[in-house]
C-alpha cells in the first residue's frame, strides 16, 4: 500500500511528498491529502505561450481523452488559462469526459461557415472559469470537406488574437489513428504528449506516432504510460515503466496507475483532479501537470511504507 506524509514545515495545503521518512515505521500514519498544489507555489511556465500541446498516441483507447481532461483541469487549477480542443471529430467525448456536454451549442465548423462567433463556441468551466473547451464539430459528423490543418492554424491565431488575451495553453485531443484527422490535429503543435499503455500493440503504434510527429517537426515529445499495474509488473507479465521508456527513447511525464476511479470520474463528467481526497490517478496526473509546466523541474514525490521496495513511483525519486 503506499501512503502518503506532508513533509515538515509545509502547510496542509502546500502539499509535498517524500519517499523517505526518518521516522520509524511503526509510528507513521498515512493522512488524507487535502490538496494536490505542491510547494505552495505556482509553477514557473517554461517556453513561450502559447504552448500548443497535441495529445496524441496512435492507439484508441489508451487515454488520450482522459489526459487531456485531467491535465487541462489541473493547468487551470494551477493558475493557467487553458483551451482544450477535442479534435476527434467523429468520435468527440472530451465533452462528456468534462460533464460540459449540455453546454456544447457550437462548434468550430460553425464558427468558420460563419454561423456564430469564436467565443460563442468556446465553453467556459464553471468550476474553473480559466478553462475553456472548443470542440471542432457536432458528435457523429464527419470530418468536414476542406477542414484540415490550415483550420486549425486559423483557430490558434484566432484564440491568440482573443481580447482576453493569449491562452498559457491549449490542448489538442487527437484522434486515434495516423490518418487525416491525426495529420489535421498535430499540424498547429509545437509540442506533444504521446500517451502509452506499456503492451505491444500501443507501444508500436506510438513509435510510429512519434516517427510522423517528427517528421512534422515536432521534436518536444513527451511520453504518459497510463494504466500501469504494478502487480503485473512484479509478477512480470506487464513491462515495466524502463522497459517502455527504453523502447520508446522519449523522456517521461508521468505514469498512471490503473485505477477504477478513472472510470467512475469519466463515467460521472467529473474529471479525477477534482476528486477530494484525491485518487491515485489523479495525483499522478496532477504531478504531469506541474512537469509539462516547467518542463521536467519538477522533483519528487511519493513515500512508500516500505521504502526499499521499488514501487509505482520510484522512477520520480530515483
Ligand atoms: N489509468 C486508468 N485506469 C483505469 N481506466 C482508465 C485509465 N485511463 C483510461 N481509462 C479508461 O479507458 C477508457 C478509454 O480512455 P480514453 O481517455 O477515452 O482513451 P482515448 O481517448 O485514447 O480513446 C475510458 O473508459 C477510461 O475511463
Ligand atoms: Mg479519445
Amino acid at each position: 500500500m503506499i501512503s502518503l506524509q506532508p513533509l515538515a514545515n509545509t502547510k496542509p495545503s502546500s502539499l509535498c511528498f517524500n519517499r523517505f521518512s526518518s521516522k520509524p515505521r511503526t509510528k507513521f500514519k498515512p493522512i488524507t491529502v487535502h490538496s494536490l498544489l505542491q510547494y505552495n507555489r505556482k509553477p514557473q511556465l517554461a517556453g513561450e505561450t502559447p504552448r500548443v500541446v497535441v495529445i496524441t498516441s496512435g492507439k484508441g483507447g489508451v487515454g488520450k481523452t482522459t489526459t487531456t481532461a485531467n491535465i487541462g483541469l489541473s493547468l487551470a487549477r494551477l493558475g493557467f488559462s487553458v483551451v482544450a480542443i477535442d479534435a476527434d471529430v467523429g468520435l468527440r467525448n472530451l465533452d462528456l469526459l468534462l460533464g460540459l456536454e449540455n453546454r456544447v451549442n457550437y462548434t468550430v465548423v460553425e464558427v468558420l461557415n460563419g454561423d456564430c462567433r469564436l467565443d460563442q463556441a468556446l465553453v467556459r468551466d464553471k468550476r474553473w472559469s480559466n478553462f475553456e473547451l472548443l470542440c471542432i464539430s457536432k458528435p457523429r459528423s464527419k470530418l468536414p470537406l476542406g477542414f484540415g490543418g490550415k483550420a486549425l492554424i486559423w483557430l490558434v491565431e484566432a484564440l491568440k488574437a482573443r481580447e482576453e488575451g493569449v491562452p498559457d495553453f491549449i490542448i489538442i485531443d487527437c484522434p486515434a489513428g495516423i490518418d487525416a484527422g491525426f495529420i489535421t490535429a498535430i499540424t498547429p503543435a509545437n509540442e506533444a504528449v504521446l500517451v502509452t499503455t506499456p503492451d505491444i500493440t500501443s507501444l508500436r503504434d506510438a513509435d510510429r506516432v512519434t516517427g510522423l510527429l517528427e517528421c512534422d517537426g515536432i521534436r518536444d515529445i513527451k511520453m504518459i504510460v497510463n494504466r500501469v499495474r504494478t502487480d503485473m509488473i512484479k509478477g512480470e507479465d506487464m513491462m515495466s515503466v524502463l522497459d517502455v521508456q527504453e523502447m520508446l527513447g522519449l523522456p517521461l511525464l508521468g505514469v498512471i496507475p490503473e485505477d477504477n476511479e478513472v472510470i467512475r470520474s469519466t463515467n460521472r463528467g467529473y474529471p479525477l483532479v477534482l476528486n477530494k481526497p484525491p485518487a491515485l490517478a489523479g495525483l499522478a496526473f496532477e504531478q504531469a501537470a506541474w512537469r509539462l509546466v516547467e518542463q521536467d523541474s519538477m522533483k519528487a514525490v511519493m513515500m512508500e511504507e516500505e521504502p526499499k521496495k521499488r514501487g509505482f513511483f520510484s522512477f520520480f525519486g530515483g
